[in-house]
This record gives C-alpha cells, sequence and structure tokens, in this order.
C-alpha cells in the first residue's frame, strides 16, 4: 500500500468510527485504538504534506491560528419561525394551512436551542460552515465548525447532491456547560449565560483549539439545494441521515392538531430529560409542493411554525439569604435554596433583586419557593406557594447596614437598590474595583486573576488600584502560588498597561454606568482626563451616549477625594490621560457618517469602518437621518434600502466608495464629490428555499 492510500484508508476508518461514537452513540472499539490510528495517520501526513485535506480527521483539534470570520452571503436567506405559545393559535396555523393547500401531512420536531449554522457540501465534502448573521449573509467558521465531531466533513454513500446546504443548530450540551461554566469560575473569568450563548460564543471564537474543547454538537434539520433526493422534507432528513449527520430521531409525522397537541404534550414534559437544551416545537409542512404554494413572508416560512414551551419552573425551599455587595456598592440579596433541578442543571442560588421585590412577592425564609431560568446565569424567584407557608413564618425584614463593613445603607432616589456609601473602606468594593481594572477590557493585566488580587489585599501589599504601580517582584515572588517567574509577569504586565489608551483606562477606573461605550465616547469628545474632571454635568451630556444620570455619577466620582488621591497617583506613574490624536490620512470625509450594510466584493466591514475612520469620517449603527452615505453590499434587506431613500440617505456602492477614496489621493485634501449613481446598490437576491 502507498502512503497515500494508507492516508485514505485511515482517514476513512476513523470517520466511521468517529461517526459511530459522536452520532450513533455506539462505538465500536476502544478509545485507544482510536487515539492510536489517529497518531498513525497524524505521523503519516506530516510525512506527505502532499496529502493535506482541510477535511482530515486530523484537523478536527483545531488550530491556534486566529482567524478574522469572512462574511459569507447565504445562497438561501436564512429564516426566522413565526412562533407562538398557545395552542389555539397554533390550530388557527393549521386551518390557514389547510385551507391554502387542503389537508396535508406535518412533521412536528424539537426545537433545539442553540445557534443557527448553514452547512455547504461540494461532492460530499463540507466546504464552508456560515452562521445564520442577519439572515442574508453571516460568519464563514468553517474552521471551527470542522472541530465538531457530530458534523461530518466527508459524507457516506454516492447519492448526495453534488452541491447542497444542510441546516441546523449548534448546542452546547448540559455536561459541556456545566464542565466549562466549572472551569471559568475558577479561572475567574465571567460565566456564560445559558447553553445557547456559550454554543454562539464559542464559535465565534478566534482560535478553533479552543472551540475544539468546548464539545459542541450539532443537529441538523433542513435541507437546501436544486437536486434534492426527494420532495418532502420527512424523507430529505431521513436520506440525509444515511449520509452521515446527526437528524434528531425526535420527529414524527402528524396528520392531524390532535397528533401535533400529543407531541406537544409529550415533550413538554420529556424535554426535561434530554441531555441539551430544547424551548419548543417546530410544526412544519412536509411536502415542498405544499411549502411552495405556502410561500414564505420576508422574515419566516409561512409552511412552518415554533410551539415554545412555557419557561421550566421549579418548586423548593427558600433556607436563608445572603446579602452581596458589588463593585459600585450595590446590595443584591441572594438567595440559598434546597438544591433543586430546573432545566437540566442543579439549581442551589436564586437572585432577589431587591427589598421591593422580596415585599412584593412576600417572601419568607422557610417558604416554598417557585424558582424559573431567565437569560441570565443565576435563577430568580418567580413567586411563593402560599398553600406550604408554615404557620410560624415571619415577614423578611431588610438588613440597613452593609453585611461586610456594618456602613448604614443608602438608597438613592429612583434606584430600587440599597448601597454602601463606604466606598474606599468596604472590601468587595475595593476588590472588585481592582478587578474591574485589570480585566482584558479595561488595562488587561494578566497574570492577576481574582484569586491574586484577593492575596495581595489580605497580605497588605495593595490597599487600593494605585497601590499596583509601586509593587516588586519580589514582594510577590514570595507570595503562596507565585514564583519568581509569574511575579515577573506581573510586573510587566503592570508595566505594559501604563500604554493602554486613554478611553480604556476611563473604563478601568470603573465610575458607575461608564461602561466601555460611554468611556469611548467621553475620550472622544474631551480628549484628556482633566477635561472630563473639570467638565459640568451640562457639558457632559453633551457626549454621545451621557445622560444625567451618568453626567452626576461621573461628576461625583471626581468629586470624592479617596478617588482624586488615586488618580494623583496613577498620573504619577505615567498611565496614558490623554486621547492620542489619531494622524488622518485625509479629511475627505469630515463631518460625514455612514452606515455599513451587506455584502462586499473588495473589503471586508471593518476594513470599511476602519478606511471611513482613518479619512476622518464617522460610522453609524443603524439608518437615521444623522447618516450621510448609506455603504451597500449585496444581499442588504429591502427595508434598510427604503429607509435611507426615505430619510434622503445616499446610497453608494463599494465601487463608488472607493472611486471617492482614490479622488482622495490624488487631490488632497478634497471635498467629498456627491455620488450621481444611486442605483447601483445590488438589490437583494431572490433566493428560494424549500
Ligand atoms: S427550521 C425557515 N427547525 O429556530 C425555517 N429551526 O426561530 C428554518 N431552530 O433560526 C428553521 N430548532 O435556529 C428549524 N427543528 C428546527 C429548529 C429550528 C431550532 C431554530 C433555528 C432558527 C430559529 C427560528
Amino acid at each position: 500500500m502507498t502512503a497515500g492510500e494508507k492516508i485514505e484508508q485511515l482517514r476513512r476508518e476513523l470517520n466511521y468510527h468517529n461517526h459511530r461514537y459522536y452520532v450513533d452513540n455506539a462505538p465500536e472499539i476502544a478509545d485507544y485504538e482510536f487515539d492510536a490510528m489517529m497518531r498513525e495517520l497524524q505521523e503519516l501526513e506530516a510525512a506527505h504534506p502532499e496529502f493535506d485535506d482541510p477535511n482530515s480527521p486530523t484537523k478536527r483539534v483545531g488550530s491556534d491560528l486566529t482567524t478574522e470570520f469572512k462574511t459569507v452571503a447565504h445562497r438561501f436567506p436564512m429564516l426566522s419561525l413565526g412562533n407562538t405559545y398557545s395552542l389555539d393559535e397554533l390550530h388557527e396555523f393549521i386551518s390557514r394551512v389547510e385551507k391554502e393547500v387542503g389537508e396535508t401531512e406535518y412533521v412536528c420536531e424539537l426545537k433545539f436551542d442553540g445557534t443557527a449554522i448553514s452547512l455547504t457540501y461540494e461532492n460530499g465534502a463540507l466546504v464552508r460552515a456560515v452562521t445564520r448573521g442577519d439572515g442574508t449573509s453571516g460568519d464563514d467558521v468553517t474552521n471551527n465548525v470542522r472541530t465538531i465531531r457530530s458534523v461530518p466533513l466527508v459524507l457516506s454513500g454516492d447519492d448526495y447532491p453534488p452541491l447542497f446546504e444542510i441546516r441546523g443548530e449548534i448546542l452546547m450540551p448540559y455536561a459541556s456547560f456545566d464542565k466549562i461554566n466549572a472551569e471559568r469560575e475558577a479561572a475567574g473569568e465571567p460565566l456564560f449565560a445559558n447553553p445557547r450563548n456559550a454554543a454562539a460564543g464559542t464559535l465565534k471564537q478566534q482560535s478553533s483549539a479552543v472551540v475544539a474543547r468546548r464539545g459542541l454538537d450539532c443537529t441538523l434539520y433542513q435541507l437546501a439545494g436544486d437536486s434534492l433526493p426527494f420532495a418532502s422534507h420527512w424523507e430529505n432528513m431521513n436520506k440525509a441521515r444515511e449520509w452521515g449527520f446527526k437528524v434528531s430521531e425526535h420527529i414524527r409525522i402528524c396528520r392531524s392538531a390532535a397528533e401535533i397537541d400529543d407531541f406537544i404534550a409529550y415533550w413538554n414534559d420529556e424535554r426535561k430529560r434530554l441531555p441539551f437544551p430544547t424551548d419548543g416545537v417546530v410544526i412544519k409542512v412536509n411536502r415542498y409542493s405544499d411549502q411552495r404554494a405556502l410561500g414564505s413572508t420576508a422574515k419566516a416560512p409561512r409552511w412552518a411554525v415554533a410551539y415554545k414551551f412555557k419557561a421550566e419552573q421549579a418548586l423548593t425551599r427558600l433556607l436563608s439569604v445572603d446579602f452581596q455587595v458589588g463593585r459600585t456598592g450595590a446590595v443584591t440579596p441572594v438567595a440559598n435554596l434546597e438544591p433543586v433541578l430546573l432545566a437540566g442543571t442543579v439549581v442551589k442560588r436564586a437572585t432577589l433583586h431587591n427589598a421591593d421585590q422580596i415585599a412584593l412577592l412576600d417572601i419568607r425564609i422557610g417558604d416554598s419557593v417557585y424558582v424559573e431560568k431567565g437569560g441570565e446565569i443565576i435563577p430568580k424567584i418567580t413567586g411563593v406557594e402560599l398553600s406550604e407557608r408554615p404557620a410560624d413564618s415571619r415577614e423578611f425584614e431588610y438588613i440597613d447596614v452593609c453585611p461586610e463593613c456594618g456602613t448604614p445603607l443608602v438608597r438613592f432616589e429612583g434606584e430600587s437598590k440599597h448601597y454602601c456609601p463606604n466606598q474606599s473602606g468596604c472590601r468587595p468594593q475595593i476588590l472588585g474595583r481592582i478587578i474591574h481594572f485589570i480585566k482584558r477590557k479595561a488595562m488587561d493585566i494578566d497574570g492577576l486573576g481574582e484569586e491574586t488580587v484577593e492575596l495581595l489585599f489580605e497580605s497588605g501589599l495593595i490597599h487600593d488600584l494605585s497601590d499596583l504601580y509601586d509593587l516588586q517582584a519580589s514582594q510577590l515572588a514570595v507570595l503562596p502560588r507565585l514564583g519568581d517567574k509569574s511575579a515577573e509577569n506581573i510586573i510587566q504586565s503592570i508595566e505594559r498597561s501604563k500604554q493602554v489608551p486613554f478611553r480604556r483606562v476611563l473604563f478601568a477606573l470603573g465610575i458607575r454606568f461608564v461602561g466601555e461605550t460611554t468611556a469611548k465616547y467621553l475620550a472622544a469628545h474631551f480628549r484628556t482626563l482633566d477635561a472630563v474632571m473639570s467638565a459640568s454635568c451640562e457639558e457632559l451630556t453633551e457626549t454621545e451616549e451621557v445622560g444625567g444620570k451618568i453626567a452626576e455619577a461621573i461628576a461625583e466620582y471626581f468629586a470624592d477625594e479617596d478617588n482624586l488621591r488615586i488618580i494623583n497617583r496613577l498620573r504619577r506613574a505615567g498611565l496614558q490621560f490623554e486621547e492620542e490624536e489619531r494622524t488622518l490620512e485625509s479629511a475627505l470625509f469630515e463631518g460625514k457618517s455612514f452606515v455599513i450594510s451587506g455584502v462586499f466584493s473588495y473589503h471586508t466591514r471593518d476594513e470599511l469602518k476602519e478606511l471611513i475612520e482613518a479619512h476622518g469620517g464617522r460610522n453609524l449603527a443603524a439608518v437615521s437621518a444623522n447618516a450621510d452615505y448609506l455603504l451597500a453590499g449585496r444581499n442588504m434587506g429591502p427595508a434598510k434600502l427604503q429607509k435611507a431613500q426615505k430619510l434622503g440617505v445616499r446610497i453608494i456602492s463599494e465601487e463608488e466608495f472607493v472611486s471617492m477614496l482614490e479622488g482622495a489621493e490624488e487631490s488632497q485634501p478634497a471635498a467629498v464629490e456627491e455620488p450621481q449613481n444611486t442605483e447601483s446598490a445590488e438589490m437583494p437576491s431572490q433566493g428560494k428555499l424549500f
């Protein structure tokens, strides 16, 4: 056997066993045998680079090379689904369908709660994986999707169309989700709120090696293409299963509303025992001819609807209430519960929001309470089962002093939370501010995690964030768990942070309500910290996105003696308190605002944005009367185009934009030419998806 043949054989066998393991859940060989074959293939491929193939099973481990995702247009738009929580509305949907096409068949399937993906296969090989994006174009995440073991890289059989798309959902099973969040918690990293966010976040990871380790899964639920083997959804999905795709087994053909209701009633409860999240049932008209007759609106097909399950609830006992003090001094009551299983994970704690919420629901220690999961990490208590209230229960008394430092709490007008006003003496506030300060998006001081910050604080080496800049490597090296090397790394990282641009320094200070974006606007508007500090509330509100409440919080921050002392020390340490002047390539677009939309041929959207800013222009997120130009690519939504036309925003193509730039290079400084041709923006393609 030649090396090439051996490589082929190993790839085939590995693909087969991979499918048996990850799709069929029925492995035939031991893990070590699989690993040995994989190693053999890796060695052969390394020795024979001429046989390299992006779809080799060895590529499943991903790589650390970071990639910027290209925006890719969908050949057929990725629509969403109309949804309902009511069986009556579902029955109306069925009546509408049957009025149009007569009695027909439906396919009922689960609605998977992950993130949508479109996979393209050419001659049986995966060539592209694209996220839903805005429905007309999405991000090319092929390298990341290749690492998902249940996605076949090459198909089985020989009766697949030469070119087709298959769509489905990338899911994070509860087990992977719990594991990742446990790791993140241990590392002091922010937790994912739910498996859906974790799946979507993972898919957009820059490093596919990270994706490979995250335990994602992929279930497919729709085929699209010009030469599909069958004329119905059901038959094609069964065929897709033969080609190697993971197609849910929990799909049924239903022929009446009653059968659909049964399917829903069954899964309403049974889904709690599935290892991955679902949030409803999707009901699809089976035959493509019927689907075509029913058609689609701009947003969703008329031949399908989603019935959504009500949020899951659990009943459990409230054991006690803790009070957490955050970085800003806000106090949050947190319920300790008797552990209970809810939506696939064990819940022990729930947020109670604030004193008003507790009073409103009359929640008492010892009560049986209903817990529900919203979009947040911590579930919430939504009610009390009064029939189970103990006879001797007493109304809950909210605290009036800080549980950490004993300072009397205050309540600001219009705010539902209590605050501890002892900013400079209350431990969690000081620690919280330091931890915020070192975050990646702030000063980016790596090597210093939450635990190390606590350690430094406990050992008296730092009392506030300005002390960081006086630390010596020798002081750090003697601390438990830190050696010479990590001590040196931390010091270097602190040193490097002195170059962090002003807008991030401003964000890092942790002024209440001043997030990343607000800090950016403030830095752009005022340019120096001194200017921000001496601005009146009125002047502050002239900044974009800064209203009265934020302005007051800023003024209050700079009125505090202790904050001023810290700022002075940071200034002496050499932090950037001035926004660097951006050297503009030209003033071509000065005073002009752009909105970018669609897919472009010569530049990525980020490149276009950069170009606009480099020539003095501004980028806006949405079409509004403030926009001067709509830079329109292919496959742009018709609504945006119409809005731009209505508001008199000029619509230009990428080519026109480029020629404006070229004009600028020839004769600087130049005024912006008014583009003559507003017709050239291509209209969205009228793709059909059956
Ligand atoms: S079919 C045109 N089937 O739900 C219809 N979608 O709300 C295309 N989803 O973006 C979708 N499970 O991400 C379909 N069994 C299923 C689904 C499903 C989950 C998601 C999908 C879609 C969203 C629409």
